[in-house]
């Protein structure tokens, strides 16, 4: 698909040509203007404007509270500073599990008002009429396997997801059945290195990892998490980029005390 006349260099046309090409795919989530600002200009390939905003900007412990009108809201924020990656909203807990043509209309929604790419739902084949109908409407969808956030009440932990054989065949299912019903990539989290290799090898559109080993097509990190913002989240697929918490911490503090000893502002702080 290409999305001509919005200059976006980024299509999910080209994502399946990297995919051809062997070249990874860098995917990284945004919430706001700011942030997506310094991402545009990092040459990402993807931003997902992800409900892990439930947790990172709201401060749910899930992803399960946040609304499409909050979903809808950082999406318009992401989109005023984004000029070539490609933006993918995930779709919010409850707006598309059940009833495909709520599905659909949620969907509508999401593109109407955000002005984003795509849309991406977690779940396999049961989520699969959803997808079917949201596609029908030409929207792109990307899928979501192995650790779901939004099931984490069903799951009852965080832990790597699929290494038994019935878990992990269901998975490969799962993939194929996104794969054929039209879905332009598909996100894989928490899973063995070896089956997101696998079902890398098995499927012809992209597929991202977020602790699914080296070997899928691309990577995306919560950008909270990569940046060192969160101190208190270690799991081991993590790698931080940088140490923000400390930076903050240690300007926010020095700011105190220079209010507080009328360091701040000097002479040339003031008109
Ligand atoms: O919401 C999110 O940030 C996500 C990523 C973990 C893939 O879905």
């Amino acid at each position: 698909m290409s999305v001509e006349g919005k200059n976006r260099v980024m299509t999910t046309h080209r994502l399946l040509e990297m995919k051809r090409n062997g070249e990874k795919i860098a995917m990284i989530t945004a919430y706001d203007y700011t942030m997506a600002s310094i991402v545009n200009e990092a040459n990402i390939d993807i931003i997902l404007v992800g409900d892990s905003a439930a947790n990172v900007m709201a401060g749910h412990e899930t992803t399960l509270p946040i609304t499409i009108d909050q979903m809808i809201y950082h999406a318009q924020s992401v989109m005023r500073a984004v000029k070539n990656p490609l933006v993918v909203v995930d779709m919010p807990f409850g707006t598309y599990q059940g009833n495909s043509k709520f599905a659909l209309s949620n969907a509508i929604r999401i593109m109407k008002e955000s002005e984003a790419d795509a849309v991406k739902l977690e779940g396999g084949q049961e989520v699969l009429e959803s997808i079917e109908r949201i596609l029908c409407a030409g929207i792109p969808v990307m899928g979501h396997l192995g650790l779901t956030p939004q099931s984490i009440h069903k799951f009852g932990t965080y832990a790597v997801r699929a290494k038994e054989e019935a878990e992990a065949a269901k998975l490969i299912e799962d993939a194929l059945a996104l794969e054929e019903a039209g879905c332009f990539a598909l996100v894989l989290e928490k899973i063995p290195a070896e089956l997101g290799r696998k079902v890398a090898e098995k499927l012809t559109i992209p597929v991202i990892g977020i602790g699914a080993g080296r070997h899928v097509d691309g990577q995306v990190l919560v950008m909270h998490d990569m940046l060192g913002l969160t101190n208190n989240f270690s799991p081991k697929f993590l790698r931080r980029y940088a140490n923000l918490h400390d930076e903050c911490l240690k300007a926010f503090s020095q700011y105190v005390e220079d209010v507080k000893n009328q360091d701040f502002p000097n002479e040339k702080e003031q008109y």
